[in-house]
């Protein structure tokens, strides 16, 4: 949850609450890719919290497809596409809730193969 579950809240969450899959907060596939700050800050994650998810957001699929490696390659075991947010700054640029409403863009986002290295 955006604003929320940041890495200390997910820390303490870990360690006292124990929960079976924890979720990054929300990343902007573009900040996670032109924001060097953004991708350290927002994908950084202890070891308490596996397994933990990566959750992005963002309407562009080759951006997706990018972020995806750079997730796969962070050591997440998971990555979440947020296509339910509807809050009116995220869906009105397209992403979040707006992204699953158009269906040609999700079937290029979502892979129809595994990536390389979880091949
Ligand atoms: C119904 C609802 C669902 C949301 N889902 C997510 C979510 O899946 N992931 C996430 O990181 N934030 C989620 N958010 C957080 C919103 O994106 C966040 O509250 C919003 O960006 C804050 O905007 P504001 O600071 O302008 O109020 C959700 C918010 C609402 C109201």
């Amino acid at each position: 949850m955006d604003g929320v579950t940041d890495a200390a809240f997910r820390y303490i969450t870990a360690k006292h609450g124990g929960p079976d899959v924890i979720l990054t907060e929300f990343v902007n596939i573009q900040s996670a890719l032109y924001s060097p700050q953004t991708l350290l800050q927002d994908f950084a994650y202890s070891e308490i919290e596996r397994p933990v998810v990566a959750q992005i957001y963002g309407k562009t699929p080759e951006l997706f497809y990018q972020v995806a490696h750079i997730v796969c390659e962070l050591g997440f075991d998971g990555l979440d596409i947020n296509m339910g947010c509807p809050a009116k700054k995220v869906a009105a640029t397209g992403c979040g809730a707006a992204l699953i409403t158009f269906c040609a863009r999700k079937r290029h986002t979502l892979p129809s193969r595994p990536f390389d290295n979880h091949t």
